[in-house]
Parts: C-alpha cells; structure tokens; sequence
C-alpha cells in the first residue's frame, strides 16, 4: 500500500554533493542520506572531510565517502567523478554546491580576485555537470538530476546599511553566470534526460557570511521572515528538484530567501 502524504525516496541512488562536508552542503549531504541515497561528498581542504562523511554513514545507514577535490581543477574532476561512479555509484544526482566569496570594493578587486571566484563559482559548476552528464549520457541514464546552488545574489545588490552595498561584485556576477549556465545547460541536454536547476538562496548561517551585530540586525530587518535562515531550510527544494516529483521542472531559478 503506498504511504500517506508525499514521500521522496532516493533509495538506490548515488547522489554527488560538492562542498558537501560543512554548511549547506552538509546539511543537503544529509538530507539526501535521510532519503536513502548513497553520498559523495567533494571537498577542498577541510580536515573533518572524512569523518562527516563516516558519521553520515553511521546515522542514516547509507554509504556516505569523501572525496578531495578542488572542482577548479578539470582533470581532477574527470578523474574523481569516475571513481565515485565505480566506489560508491551508479551516480543518479549532482547538487553542484561549493561556492566561494570575496568582499572587497570593487575598487580593490583585481585579475586574481576574479580567477578564483569564478573559478569555483562558475567553472568549478561546469567542470563537475560536465563529468557527471558524461557518465551519464555513455551509460544512457536518463533522469538524472543536477542542483547548482546559486544566490538570491544572481540578481540583487546585496546591502548591509542603507545606501551602503556589500561589496562582492565578482561573487554576485559568478551567481548570475552559474544560473544562466544551468539554463544552457539544462537546454543542452534535455535530449539525454538531464534536468538542470539553480536554487537560490538568501542569508543562511553558515561560514561564508560573517557579519557584525549591527549588520545582520539590518538584514534581519530587510527579511520579511525576519532572520537568517538555517543551512538545513535549505534542503527541501533541493530533494525536491533531485527527484521525480520535479520531472517537469529543467532550467529553472528557485529562490529560498524568506
Ligand atoms: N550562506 C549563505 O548565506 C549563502 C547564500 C546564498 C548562496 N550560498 C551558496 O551556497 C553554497 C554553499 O555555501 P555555504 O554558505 O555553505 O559555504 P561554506 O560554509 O563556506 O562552505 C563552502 C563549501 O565549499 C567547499 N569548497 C570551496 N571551494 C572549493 C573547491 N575549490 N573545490 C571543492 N570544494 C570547495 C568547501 O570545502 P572545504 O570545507 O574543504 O573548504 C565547503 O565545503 C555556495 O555556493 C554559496 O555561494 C550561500
């Protein structure tokens, strides 16, 4: 008989997070866990990598390994996404997720800013979409699923006071290329039953936003929730677009920004 009320089931599936080990990465890493896929998580230095991964493992009961990997470096990713499909796959999802930002006034910002923002941002994207849809369209999977988390910053000016921008042009322009890219790409490659989907968040605790009292007592007052959001808020729409439910939805920007 089948169960009350919706329920996403990802049993059977391998589902690739990047900067799955901390933020919000941890927690859609967990979430994915909770719905009975298997985990891949890739990330860049973090010293805990493994043991997050061990501990997902432990509390779901699901195979859960971390992977290190910089998703700016293209033959890395290649070579990383082709061990994950042969330790941990048959790889059925990508929530495409380790982003980067610097804060600094434009005015400051320089060549080396912008290679390494975009590097993750918008190329990292790509060089880990590109690998998986690979692996997919040799094995002629269809329905596979890729969430890039983009920002609500794909399309505002970030504020921190009035008249007074936070100043991270670069990160706020990579977000906007990573959200075109996923429609491009979700164009692409519908032919090959890939749907590709951006979400995009508002302020969520985590790492990257640190910010003074005063600063987010201004936010919170912009938000018509009212508050910052917590990483595992985050988690919902993202299991959604990973399954089923959304075979219709390709190409889309969802916001979750309170
Ligand atoms: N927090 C927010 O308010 C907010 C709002 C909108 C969108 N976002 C977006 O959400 C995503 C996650 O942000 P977060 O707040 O959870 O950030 P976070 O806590 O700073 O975590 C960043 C994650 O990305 C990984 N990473 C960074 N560079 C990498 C690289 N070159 N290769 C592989 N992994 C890399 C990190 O790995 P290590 O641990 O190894 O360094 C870490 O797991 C980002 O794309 C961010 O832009 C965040």
């Amino acid at each position: 008989m089948a169960p009350n009320g919706y329920v996403i089931d990802l049993t059977g599936g391998c589902i690739v997070v990047t900067g799955g080990n901390r933020g919000i990465g941890l927690e859609i890493s967990k979430a994915v866990a909770r719905a009975g896929a298997s985990v891949a998580i890739i990330y860049k230095a973090s010293q805990d990598a493994e043991d997050v991964a061990a501990q997902i493992e432990e509390r779901y009961g699901v195979k859960a390994q971390a992977y290190k990997c910089d998703v700016g470096d293209a033959s890395l990713v290649t070579k990383t996404v082709s061990k994950i499909e042969t330790e941990l796959g048959p790889i059925s999802g990508l929530v495409a997720n380790a982003g980067i930002t610097i804060q600094k006034p434009a005015l400051e910002l320089n060549t080396q800013d912008f290679q390494q923002i975009y590097n993750v941002n918008v190329l990292g994207v790509f060089n880990v979409a590109k690998s998986v849809a690979k692996v997919w369209i040799d094995r002629q999977f269809k329905g596979g699923s890729i969430v890039v988390t983009s920002s609500m910053s794909s399309r505002i000016y970030n504020r921190k006071g009035p008249h007074d921008p936070i100043t991270q042009v670069f990160y706020n322009s990579s977000k906007a290329a990573v959200t075109n890219l996923c429609k491009g790409l979700a164009a692409e490659w519908a032919k090959h039953s890939i749907r590709v989907n951006a979400i995009a968040p508002g302020y969520v605790d985590t790492d990257i936003v640190e910010v003074d009292p005063k600063v987010r007592q201004y936010i919170n007052d912009t938000v018509p929730v009212g508050r910052f959001a917590k990483p595992e808020e985050i988690t919902g729409q993202t299991i959604l677009l990973l399954s089923e439910y959304a075979s219709y939805m390709t190409g889309g920007e969802y916001l979750i920004d309170g």
